[in-house]
């Protein structure tokens, strides 16, 4: 048995996880009414955050940027922004989110592979940064840009090193729909000349991995970018490129508690793969997500059914593929560790037994684990999906027209209990009917009626 933990140690993460489920459980955050929900750990976050700051921290110059899709809540940038972050933005409602959450437009980078002609020139009136997905864009930013921009304007490349474990997570492969394909004939060239035809284009941008890519393949991506830059430079005689957006990416260990790999190991595989990157001559951007976030957060689910079906023992719960579609649709990619909760938001004990841990969607796959060994989980129990902090429960799908759970942050108060704040409230149904077009709805029975009478 372990020993007892000091009065002056902090809380682990899973003491966390237990501390919550028991308030959530008691607070009725948890239950018949709330039957799913998300939770964010405030302290958590913190610490994270200041270990990505440490682990570049002898780089003179380096802006930290989250990426929104990982968790598109205001209240999350708000806090990132106030730890001195900024977000990088992949759509206008990411845009608006970071503006609304108060990051200033010059600590804003916007990245998506398919800009209006619309959205590139609102970014470029706030002076929010925009990195050219392509060439094509380029010539259009050529058209679009005012008079006295200040936006910073990169161009992403592909440097096609090859893709990871989850080829849907891979967007360095020869293929891939994203940046510049740089080993395609040509292109090579087409992006040395397209910085020298413009003296605005300042910045080199790659994002090379994600989950399922090993830090050697993403250090090899931004060192092949770093060196384009080096190449540009020179060819130009000018420093030119005045700073490299090296994109976000880390994959993060699903498996237990551990945080592996860490921001300090990505530096110094960074730092070995291209020993000039932080010597200083460039001006870093990151845009991480998923490692910031994902061990920071948990679902919790109700069970509201226990069946057998062939002799499988399967729990129905509300966490599905509406807060878990990948783990859902990709089983093998995207695994989650599933904890057993008492309807007190109580550990369950007892002799683990296999069962099947299904959600709500009105789909035969909807299962988040299968045949997995837990104590067994019975109606008003909870299941806790563990390191859903990122792009789970704050990326919902619409299925079934599923609501959008609610969001609660947590912390410790100065005695050390729980203290929690919501950070969205759960979808209601008058707002699912009006999403749904309530407004318009005679729309289509008014449509060809005259035709046909
Ligand atoms: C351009 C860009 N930057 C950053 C990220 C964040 O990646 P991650 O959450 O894996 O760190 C993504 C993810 O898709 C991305 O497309």
């Amino acid at each position: 048995m372990a020993p007892p933990l000091p009065d002056t140690a902090p809380p682990t993460p899973r003491q966390r996880v237990r501390a919550v489920m028991r308030r959530a459980a008691a607070d009725g955050l948890l239950g018949e009414e709330q039957p799913v929900a998300g939770f964010l750990d405030a302290e958590g976050i913190r610490s994270s955050v200041r270990d990505l700051g440490a682990a570049f921290a002898h780089v003179p110059d380096v802006l930290h940027t989250f990426a929104v899709k990982a968790a598109s809540l205001v209240p999350v940038l708000r806090m990132l922004a106030g730890l001195g972050m900024g977000c990088e933005v992949a759509s206008p409602g990411e845009l608006r989110l970071a503006l609304d959450a108060g990051v200033p437009p010059s600590r804003i980078v916007l990245d998506s592979p398919a800009k209006t002609p619309h959205e590139i020139r609102e970014a470029l009136a706030l002076g929010v940064a925009v990195n050219a997905d392509n060439l094509d864009e380029l010539r259009r930013i050529d058209a679009l840009r005012p008079e006295g921009c200040t936006s910073v304007v990169g161009l992403r490349v592909n440097p096609q090193v090859g893709g990871g474990s989850i080829g849907a997570m891979s967007t360095a492969t020869t293929t891939s729909k994203f940046g510049v394909a740089l080993r395609d004939p040509g292109m090579r060239e087409r992006v040395v000349r397209a910085f020298a035809e413009r003296p605005w284009l300042t910045r080199l941008h790659a994002h090379v991995g994600s989950q399922g890519c090993p830090l050697e393949l993403i250090a090899e991506g931004v060192a092949q970018t770093y060196r384009l830059a080096e190449e540009i430079n020179e060819g130009l005689g000018t420093r030119r490129i005045t700073s490299l957006d090296i994109g976000g990416g880390l994959p993060v260990n699903f498996g237990d508690d551990e945080i592996r790999p860490t921001f300090a190991e990505h530096a110094r595989v960074l730092a070995a793969a291209a020993p000039g990157l932080f010597d200083g001559r460039y001006g870093l951007v990151t845009e991480f997500g998923r490692s910031l976030l994902a061990k920071n957060g948990f679902i919790g689910a109700r069970v509201e059914y226990v069946k057998e079906a062939g002799g499988r023992r399967i729990a129905v719960t509300h966490a599905g593929a509406q807060v878990a579609t990948r783990t859902v649709l990709m089983p093998e990619a995207w695994p989650l560790r599933v904890g057993a909760y008492d309807s007190d938001g109580r550990p369950k004990g007892g002799t683990p037994v296999r069962q099947d841990v299904a959600g709500p969607c009105c789909f035969a796959g909807d299962v988040v684990a299968r045949d997995r060994e837990l104590p067994a989980l019975e109606e008003g129990d909870f299941v806790v999906l563990y390191d859903t902090g990122a792009y789970y429960f704050s990326t919902h799908w619409a299925y079934n027209s599923l609501p959008r759970p609610a969001v609660h942050g947590f912390g410790a108060d100065p005695s050390g209990s729980v203290r929690l704040a919501t950070v969205r409230s759960a979808q209601t149904l008058d707002e699912i009917a009006a999403e749904s077009g309530l407004a318009h709805a005679g729309a289509l029975a008014g449509l060809g009626a005259q035709e046909r009478s």
